[in-house]
């Protein structure tokens, strides 16, 4: 199949490059020219494991561009919106870059049938406000110039007013709608297209894992046509039937994946409700982890005794120093502001985000405690990235962690294996020291606060890193 995928970020990217390798016929687009010199290159501009392994495997099925006229709208089966929805300062999300995808898109629209479908983690409705701007921007590009009508109403209007929405079907069937010699009449915009919502669970670190071997795949549409091409489209991943990389071989065992049908508005929440669950069982690990070390109890097997109960689950029971990322403090604040459209309060998942961010300052006096003045020591943090296996940086811990130890007057040192750019680039005001080599940031500083749980930092000479105990170590990942 004919594929788009508009924004090269965690999720298009990773979207765009398995269904290559699966062999359809994939473009990714970006306006950003930098990532696309640098995908023509073979080269991603995120770090994720086996990406660009990946991305030389299905090169000849990938095209990369910045410019929509390129991307053979009318011919794509099916586009996929993938572009970024940043947090509003009010905690709803900022929908700016989808509305422009869309209507990038709507105006593009023609002849064949494509589905649009929201991969971006789009608020509760958003289908059909997509579905609004498409229509709209179709309308824009496919009627003629307003003529004037007897009764002076512009043609196209008086379509508009006569018949509301399903006006725009008054041309007729999908083959008239191939003809530009139609002009000034409407083509049957709702014929040519159909918006559907697919969720994407991936987690960055094992996004290509996530994408090829996922625990369900979630459709939602009104439009029955958009949920068939959607199945066709991911029939091998569904029938786990594709031959397997070599760098990311078949789970032992792992069968038919699941497929979960239904509206729009459920495909939506359920993105919504995975995240916020994920987040609230995060920070009731770290709420049960506050009196564990009260009453001297061991939450690493707290957490192994609660998660063996089958109802319970033993993932997303590791309590440190909380969640960061792009996905858990957005999603759970966007739902939260979405409730509050309707005068509902979401106070579960207020008080996730509660716990989950006082966690930081908890972590932050645990080293004060620890050195008892902060003022002029030298702190190392042992990872930058929100988790391993990342070069994001989003609402990582280690930003806030980094910030209040600075404020304290702690001259910070830090070491990530790939982040460390990032954060030079995004935070240069912070005067943090960088070292590549972990050894040599650890080495004469008065306490190692690991942040981030590189394997790599398990090998170090703790031995003699920690000297006796005379240096610090402040583990907010219970890692060690
Ligand atoms: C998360 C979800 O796990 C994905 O299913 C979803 O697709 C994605 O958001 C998204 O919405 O795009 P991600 O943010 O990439 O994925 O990373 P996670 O592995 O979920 O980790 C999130 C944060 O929780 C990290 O900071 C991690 O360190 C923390 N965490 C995770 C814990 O503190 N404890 C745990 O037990 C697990």
């Amino acid at each position: 199949m004919k594929v788009l995928v508009i924004g090269t970020g965690y999720v298009g990217l990773n979207t765009g490059v398995v269904l290559a390798y699966l062999g359809h016929h994939v473009t990714c687009l970006d306006l950003n020219t930098q990532k696309i010199d640098s995908l023509k290159q073979g080269v991603p501009p995120i770090y994720e494991p086996n990406l660009e392994t990946m991305l030389t495997l299905a090169y000849d099925h990938l095209t990369f561009t910045t410019d929509y006229d390129q991307a053979d709208i009318p011919g794509t089966d099916v586009v996929f919106i993938a572009v970024g929805t940043p947090s509003n300062k009010d905690g709803s999300a900022n929908l700016d870059y989808v509305s422009q995808a869309a209507h990038s898109v709507g105006q593009r629209l023609n002849g064949n049938f494509t589905v649009i479908v929201n991969k971006s983690t789009v608020p509760i409705g958003s289908g059909n406000w997509v579905a609004t701007l498409i229509r709209d921007a179709y309308k824009e590009t496919h009627t003629a110039p307003p003529q004037s009508t007897p009764a002076g109403i512009p043609s196209s209007l008086s379509r508009e007013t006569s018949g509301g929405d399903k006006s725009v079907n008054l041309s007729g069937g999908p083959d008239s709608s191939r003809s530009d010699a139609n002009a000034g009449l409407l083509r049957p915009a709702h014929k040519n297209y159909a918006i559907a919502s697919n969720p994407e669970f991936l987690r960055q670190g094992s996004a290509l894992y996530d994408t090829f071997y996922p625990d369900r795949i979630v459709l939602g549409a009104e439009d029955p046509r958009a949920i068939d091409t959607l199945t066709n489209l991911y029939r091998p991943i569904l029938n786990q039937d594709f031959a397997a990389p070599e760098c990311l071989p078949r789970p032992e065992g792992f069968s038919a994946v699941p497929l979960v049908t239904c509206d729009l508005a459920s495909a939506e929440m359920i993105k919504y409700a995975a995240n916020s669950f994920l987040a609230l069982k995060i920070s009731y690990i770290n709420e049960i982890a506050h009196l564990a070390e009260k009453v001297g109890a061991d939450i690493t097997q707290i957490a192994r005794g609660i998660g063996l109960d089958s109802r319970i689950g033993p993932r997303f029971l590791n309590a440190g120093i909380g969640w960061g990322g792009s996905c858990f403090g957005k999603d759970t604040a966007a739902l939260i502001s979405t409730a509050c459209e309707y005068n509902l309060e979401m106070p579960i998942i207020q008080a996730a985000r509660e716990v989950n961010y006082k966690l930081r300052e908890d972590f932050v006096m645990r080293a004060q405690q620890e050195l008892k003045i902060l003022k002029g020591k030298t702190v190392t943090l042992l990872g930058l990235a929100f988790k391993p296996n990342t070069d994001d940086l989003r609402d990582a811990p280690a930003i806030d962690i980094a910030k209040m130890l600075l404020l304290r007057g702690a001259k910070v040192r830090a070491t990530d294996p790939v982040a460390i750019p990032n954060m030079q680039n995004q935070y240069p005001e912070l005067g943090i020291e960088y070292y590549e080599d972990p050894a040599e940031a650890v080495r004469d500083t008065d306490a190692v606060l690991l942040v981030t749980e590189w394997p790599i930092y398990k090998k170090l000479d703790w031995k003699n890193i920690l000297k006796d105990g005379q240096v610090k170590l402040i583990d907010g990942r219970n890692f060690f």
